[in-house]
Protein backbone atom coordinates (compact mmCIF):
# COMPACT_ATOMS: atom_id res chain seq x y z
CA UNK A 1 0.00 0.00 0.00
CA UNK A 2 0.84 3.33 -1.03
CA UNK A 3 2.48 5.62 1.93
CA UNK A 4 -0.41 8.27 1.70
CA UNK A 5 -3.45 6.24 0.81
CA UNK A 6 -6.16 7.54 0.83
CA UNK A 7 -5.43 10.97 2.57
CA UNK A 8 -6.50 14.49 0.89
CA UNK A 9 -3.23 17.01 1.84
CA UNK A 10 -2.81 20.52 1.30
CA UNK A 11 0.01 21.81 0.37
CA UNK A 12 0.74 25.72 0.11
CA UNK A 13 3.45 27.44 -1.47
CA UNK A 14 3.20 24.16 -3.83
CA UNK A 15 3.64 25.81 -7.42
CA UNK A 16 7.51 25.43 -7.36
CA UNK A 17 10.68 24.59 -5.06
CA UNK A 18 9.55 22.04 -2.07
CA UNK A 19 6.28 22.61 -2.34
CA UNK A 20 6.43 21.67 -5.80
CA UNK A 21 8.52 18.22 -5.41
CA UNK A 22 6.38 17.59 -2.41
CA UNK A 23 3.28 17.56 -4.27
CA UNK A 24 4.61 15.26 -6.56
CA UNK A 25 6.20 12.83 -4.26
CA UNK A 26 2.57 12.99 -2.09
CA UNK A 27 0.37 12.24 -4.88
CA UNK A 28 3.03 9.45 -5.72
CA UNK A 29 2.46 8.10 -2.67
CA UNK A 30 -1.52 7.89 -3.32
CA UNK A 31 -2.76 11.35 -1.68
CA UNK A 32 -5.16 13.59 -3.11
CA UNK A 33 -3.01 17.14 -3.04
CA UNK A 34 -4.71 20.19 -3.25
CA UNK A 35 -1.73 22.53 -4.62
CA UNK A 36 -1.97 26.27 -2.88
CA UNK A 37 0.27 29.13 -4.29
CA UNK A 38 -0.08 32.47 -5.64
CA UNK A 39 1.51 31.68 -9.10
CA UNK A 40 -1.71 30.65 -11.12
CA UNK A 41 0.20 29.32 -13.99
CA UNK A 42 3.18 27.77 -12.09
CA UNK A 43 0.67 25.81 -10.56
CA UNK A 44 -1.80 24.70 -12.78
CA UNK A 45 1.87 23.34 -14.60
CA UNK A 46 2.48 21.63 -11.80
CA UNK A 47 -1.24 19.81 -11.06
CA UNK A 48 -0.89 19.28 -15.11
CA UNK A 49 1.89 17.08 -14.67
CA UNK A 50 0.97 14.71 -11.20
CA UNK A 51 -2.56 14.26 -12.87
CA UNK A 52 -0.07 13.25 -16.39
CA UNK A 53 0.88 10.86 -13.98
CA UNK A 54 -1.82 9.05 -12.79
CA UNK A 55 -2.35 11.16 -9.63
CA UNK A 56 -4.75 13.38 -8.06
CA UNK A 57 -4.17 16.77 -7.88
CA UNK A 58 -5.90 20.31 -8.39
CA UNK A 59 -4.43 24.18 -7.67
CA UNK A 60 -6.05 26.78 -5.47
CA UNK A 61 -5.21 29.76 -6.01
CA UNK A 62 -4.19 31.79 -2.37
CA UNK A 63 -2.48 33.92 -1.18
CA UNK A 64 -1.84 32.63 2.80
CA UNK A 65 -1.41 36.34 4.14
CA UNK A 66 -5.28 36.98 3.48
CA UNK A 67 -7.74 35.41 6.20
CA UNK A 68 -9.81 34.85 3.57
CA UNK A 69 -7.95 32.86 0.79
CA UNK A 70 -6.64 30.37 3.28
CA UNK A 71 -10.21 29.72 4.83
CA UNK A 72 -11.44 28.96 1.22
CA UNK A 73 -8.34 26.94 0.40
CA UNK A 74 -9.33 24.52 3.71
CA UNK A 75 -12.58 24.81 4.01
CA UNK A 76 -12.98 23.93 0.23
CA UNK A 77 -10.33 21.02 0.25
CA UNK A 78 -12.54 19.44 2.87
CA UNK A 79 -15.36 19.67 1.70
CA UNK A 80 -14.91 18.53 -1.98
CA UNK A 81 -12.78 15.81 -0.58
CA UNK A 82 -14.96 14.66 2.57
CA UNK A 83 -11.85 15.48 4.63
CA UNK A 84 -8.50 16.71 5.54
CA UNK A 85 -5.72 14.98 6.83
CA UNK A 86 -2.69 16.59 6.40
CA UNK A 87 -1.96 20.36 5.99
CA UNK A 88 2.06 21.19 4.79
CA UNK A 89 2.38 24.98 5.26
CA UNK A 90 5.31 25.59 3.69
CA UNK A 91 5.01 28.70 1.62
CA UNK A 92 7.64 31.15 2.12
CA UNK A 93 11.24 32.29 1.88
CA UNK A 94 13.30 35.43 2.32
CA UNK A 95 14.17 38.02 -0.64
CA UNK A 96 16.52 40.38 -1.18
CA UNK A 97 15.22 43.03 0.20
CA UNK A 98 16.10 41.40 4.08
CA UNK A 99 19.14 42.23 6.17
CA UNK A 100 20.39 43.68 9.36
CA UNK A 101 17.56 44.96 11.79
CA UNK A 102 19.01 48.29 11.92
CA UNK A 103 18.78 49.04 7.93
CA UNK A 104 16.56 46.60 6.13
CA UNK A 105 13.04 47.95 4.72
CA UNK A 106 10.11 47.67 7.35
CA UNK A 107 7.69 46.57 4.90
CA UNK A 108 9.81 43.80 4.37
CA UNK A 109 9.48 42.68 7.73
CA UNK A 110 5.94 43.21 7.67
CA UNK A 111 5.67 40.72 4.25
CA UNK A 112 7.80 38.22 5.68
CA UNK A 113 6.04 38.29 8.42
CA UNK A 114 2.39 37.66 6.57
CA UNK A 115 3.76 35.05 4.70
CA UNK A 116 5.59 32.85 6.87
CA UNK A 117 4.56 33.17 10.39
CA UNK A 118 0.96 34.59 9.72
CA UNK A 119 0.59 32.34 6.60
CA UNK A 120 1.39 29.37 8.93
CA UNK A 121 -1.07 30.70 11.66
CA UNK A 122 -4.06 31.03 9.28
CA UNK A 123 -3.47 27.64 8.01
CA UNK A 124 -2.84 26.07 11.44
CA UNK A 125 -6.38 28.24 12.46
CA UNK A 126 -8.75 26.47 9.63
CA UNK A 127 -7.30 23.29 9.34
CA UNK A 128 -7.54 22.19 12.86
CA UNK A 129 -11.27 22.26 13.49
CA UNK A 130 -11.48 20.01 10.25
CA UNK A 131 -8.42 17.51 11.42
CA UNK A 132 -10.22 17.26 14.87
CA UNK A 133 -13.53 16.41 13.21
CA UNK A 134 -11.94 13.86 11.18
CA UNK A 135 -10.22 12.01 14.20
CA UNK A 136 -6.81 13.72 13.85
CA UNK A 137 -4.37 14.70 11.13
CA UNK A 138 -0.69 16.07 10.54
CA UNK A 139 0.27 19.55 9.95
CA UNK A 140 3.95 20.38 8.89
CA UNK A 141 5.11 23.65 9.28
CA UNK A 142 8.54 25.21 7.98
CA UNK A 143 11.25 27.02 9.32
CA UNK A 144 14.73 26.62 8.32
CA UNK A 145 18.15 26.58 9.70
CA UNK A 146 18.19 30.39 10.63
CA UNK A 147 15.87 29.97 13.42
CA UNK A 148 17.84 26.31 14.81
CA UNK A 149 21.06 27.77 14.88
CA UNK A 150 20.76 31.52 14.34
CA UNK A 151 22.58 33.09 11.37
CA UNK A 152 23.20 36.50 10.53
CA UNK A 153 21.83 39.35 7.57
CA UNK A 154 18.03 37.62 7.62
CA UNK A 155 17.11 39.31 10.60
CA UNK A 156 13.46 39.53 9.69
CA UNK A 157 13.26 35.86 8.40
CA UNK A 158 15.01 34.77 11.25
CA UNK A 159 11.82 36.20 13.69
CA UNK A 160 9.26 34.71 11.60
CA UNK A 161 10.85 31.19 11.57
CA UNK A 162 11.26 31.54 15.06
CA UNK A 163 8.15 31.97 15.66
CA UNK A 164 6.99 29.28 13.79
CA UNK A 165 9.12 27.35 15.69
CA UNK A 166 7.21 28.11 18.85
CA UNK A 167 3.72 27.82 17.44
CA UNK A 168 4.93 24.65 16.17
CA UNK A 169 5.32 23.24 20.05
CA UNK A 170 2.88 25.68 21.74
CA UNK A 171 0.08 23.91 19.30
CA UNK A 172 1.53 20.50 19.51
CA UNK A 173 0.44 20.07 23.71
CA UNK A 174 -3.09 21.36 22.23
CA UNK A 175 -3.94 19.43 19.94
CA UNK A 176 -2.84 16.03 20.64
CA UNK A 177 -6.14 15.42 22.91
CA UNK A 178 -7.87 15.36 19.11
CA UNK A 179 -5.08 13.67 17.09
CA UNK A 180 -3.69 16.47 15.35
CA UNK A 181 0.55 16.19 15.23
CA UNK A 182 2.29 19.28 14.81
CA UNK A 183 5.95 19.36 13.46
CA UNK A 184 8.84 21.33 11.60
CA UNK A 185 10.99 20.76 9.47
CA UNK A 186 14.02 22.70 9.71
CA UNK A 187 15.81 23.30 6.43
CA UNK A 188 19.70 24.20 5.52
CA UNK A 189 20.38 25.06 2.21
CA UNK A 190 18.30 23.86 -0.73
CA UNK A 191 18.65 24.73 -4.40
CA UNK A 192 15.65 25.72 -5.58
CA UNK A 193 15.49 28.72 -8.40
CA UNK A 194 15.25 31.41 -5.69
CA UNK A 195 17.98 30.30 -3.24
CA UNK A 196 20.03 29.68 -6.32
CA UNK A 197 19.84 33.04 -7.39
CA UNK A 198 19.60 34.47 -2.97
CA UNK A 199 23.02 32.59 -2.00
CA UNK A 200 26.48 32.87 -1.97
CA UNK A 201 28.67 30.05 -2.71
CA UNK A 202 30.98 31.05 -0.20
CA UNK A 203 27.58 31.57 2.56
CA UNK A 204 29.06 29.99 5.44
CA UNK A 205 26.27 27.72 5.23
CA UNK A 206 26.73 26.50 1.73
CA UNK A 207 30.60 25.73 2.36
CA UNK A 208 29.60 23.75 5.53
CA UNK A 209 26.99 21.53 3.80
CA UNK A 210 28.77 18.43 4.23
CA UNK A 211 27.11 16.04 1.95
CA UNK A 212 26.62 18.53 -0.96
CA UNK A 213 23.70 21.40 -0.72
CA UNK A 214 20.14 19.58 -0.73
CA UNK A 215 17.69 19.52 -3.29
CA UNK A 216 13.94 19.95 -3.20
CA UNK A 217 13.71 15.91 -2.80
CA UNK A 218 15.98 15.53 0.28
CA UNK A 219 13.17 17.52 2.21
CA UNK A 220 10.04 15.90 0.33
CA UNK A 221 10.85 12.37 1.78
CA UNK A 222 11.17 13.95 5.29
CA UNK A 223 7.67 15.77 4.91
CA UNK A 224 6.40 12.89 3.47
CA UNK A 225 7.54 10.69 6.64
CA UNK A 226 5.77 13.25 9.03
CA UNK A 227 2.62 13.07 6.77
CA UNK A 228 2.36 9.46 6.98
CA UNK A 229 0.99 7.49 9.64
CA UNK A 230 4.64 6.21 10.18
CA UNK A 231 4.96 9.32 12.21
CA UNK A 232 2.09 9.11 14.25
CA UNK A 233 3.58 9.52 17.67
CA UNK A 234 6.18 12.45 16.55
CA UNK A 235 4.62 15.53 17.87
CA UNK A 236 6.14 19.40 18.66
CA UNK A 237 9.12 18.21 16.84
CA UNK A 238 11.10 20.39 15.19
CA UNK A 239 13.55 18.29 12.58
CA UNK A 240 16.07 19.77 10.73
CA UNK A 241 16.95 18.58 7.43
CA UNK A 242 20.31 19.61 6.96
CA UNK A 243 23.76 18.96 5.07
CA UNK A 244 25.90 19.00 8.37
CA UNK A 245 25.36 22.55 8.21
CA UNK A 246 24.90 23.34 12.16
CA UNK A 247 28.34 20.95 13.10
CA UNK A 248 31.25 22.09 14.30
N1 LIG B 1 15.34 26.64 -0.09
C1 LIG B 1 15.96 26.77 1.09
O1 LIG B 1 17.20 26.82 1.16
C2 LIG B 1 15.16 26.86 2.36
C3 LIG B 1 15.86 26.82 3.58
C4 LIG B 1 15.12 26.91 4.76
C5 LIG B 1 13.74 27.05 4.72
N2 LIG B 1 13.11 27.10 3.50
C6 LIG B 1 11.68 27.29 3.51
O2 LIG B 1 11.07 26.33 2.69
C7 LIG B 1 9.88 26.89 2.10
C8 LIG B 1 9.93 26.70 0.59
O3 LIG B 1 11.12 27.32 0.11
P1 LIG B 1 11.57 27.18 -1.42
O4 LIG B 1 13.04 27.41 -1.46
O5 LIG B 1 11.01 25.94 -2.01
O6 LIG B 1 10.88 28.48 -2.03
P2 LIG B 1 10.29 28.77 -3.51
O7 LIG B 1 10.40 30.25 -3.68
O8 LIG B 1 10.90 27.88 -4.52
O9 LIG B 1 8.78 28.35 -3.35
C9 LIG B 1 7.95 29.06 -2.47
C10 LIG B 1 6.57 29.14 -3.08
O10 LIG B 1 5.76 29.91 -2.17
C11 LIG B 1 4.93 30.74 -2.94
N3 LIG B 1 4.49 31.87 -2.14
C12 LIG B 1 5.20 32.94 -1.74
N4 LIG B 1 4.42 33.78 -1.06
C13 LIG B 1 3.18 33.25 -1.05
C14 LIG B 1 1.93 33.65 -0.53
N5 LIG B 1 1.77 34.83 0.12
N6 LIG B 1 0.85 32.84 -0.70
C15 LIG B 1 0.97 31.67 -1.36
N7 LIG B 1 2.13 31.25 -1.91
C16 LIG B 1 3.22 32.03 -1.74
C17 LIG B 1 5.79 31.18 -4.12
O11 LIG B 1 4.98 31.62 -5.21
C18 LIG B 1 6.55 29.91 -4.42
O12 LIG B 1 5.90 29.12 -5.40
C19 LIG B 1 9.82 28.34 2.55
O13 LIG B 1 8.98 28.46 3.68
C20 LIG B 1 11.24 28.64 2.94
O14 LIG B 1 11.36 29.68 3.89
C21 LIG B 1 13.78 27.01 2.33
Amino acid sequence: MARLENKVAVITGAASGIGRASAGLFAREGATVVLADMKREAGEAAVAEIVGAGGHAEFVATDVSREEDVRALIDGAAERHGRLDVLYNNAGGATSKDGKVTDMPLEEFWRTMSVDLFGTFLGCRFAIPHMARGGGGSIINTTSIRALIGTAGADAYSAAKGGVLTLTKALAMQWHVDKIRVNAIGPGVVATERVKALVRPDDPIVKKSLMGVMEPDDIAYLALYLASDESRRITGAILPAESGASTF
